[in-house]
């Protein structure tokens, strides 16, 4: 349940600051980016992590995204908010997360908050591309976020136990 002092407070100290998000076109990405536009309106931008997919480039998929029905209430109350969602390609899968330098140094310069959500939840993938997705890029995320000038936050969002014993899972049947 929020408190009065919770509203004012989470709303301040997303204000005036740029928040780098990956894994914004799944379930739990939507909605964080959604809740935080609508709940923290001062925020100043918010860059999205996105792959090209199935054809779509990276602003096609993240119009389908805003066209989204979750997207309804934000759009009716307060349509400028889409204005600061800043599409950057990457794959995090790729080592560095497939980062254009260019992207990567302004990241590095306006990015104060990281909300690392990519994952790949599917359990019939092999072991190298299920590090390469979940562990891999967390690390390549902690070298961004070391290298980032006001970082003042980096969360990683990962259901640990199911993912982390699947990696466990596949290593044994490896070296067995
Ligand atoms: N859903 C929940 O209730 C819940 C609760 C707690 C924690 N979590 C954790 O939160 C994380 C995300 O869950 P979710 O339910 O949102 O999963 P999801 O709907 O499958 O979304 C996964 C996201 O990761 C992106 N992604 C995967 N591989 C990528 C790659 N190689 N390069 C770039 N982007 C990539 C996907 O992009 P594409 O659209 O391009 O595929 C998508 O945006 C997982 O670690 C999960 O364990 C989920």
């Amino acid at each position: 349940m929020e408190t009065k002092n919770e509203n004012v407070y989470v709303p301040a100290f997303y204000a005036n600051r740029s928040i780098f998000i990956t894994g914004g076109t799944g379930f739990l990405g939507k909605a964080l980016i959604e809740k935080l536009l609508r709940s923290c309106p001062d925020v100043r931008e918010i860059f999205v992590l996105i792959r090209p997919k199935k054809g779509l480039s990276v602003n096609d998929r993240l119009n389908k995204i805003l066209s989204n029905k979750l997207f309804d209430l934000l759009r009716s109350r307060q349509p400028s908010a889409f204005d600061k969602i800043v599409p950057v390609t990457g794959y995090v899968a790729k080592e560095n997360l497939g980062l254009l330098p260019s992207d990567r140094e302004m990241l590095i310069d306006r990015v104060s908050i990281i909300f690392h959500v990519a994952a790949s939840v599917r359990f019939d993938e092999g072991l190298k591309d299920a590090i390469f997705n979940n562990t891999r890029s967390t690390r390549d995320i902690c070298i961004l976020a070391s290298e980032m000038k006001n970082l003042v936050a980096s969360l990683r969002y990962f259901l640990w136990k199911i993912q982390f014993f699947r990696i466990i899972f596949l290593i044994k049947k490896k070296i067995k």
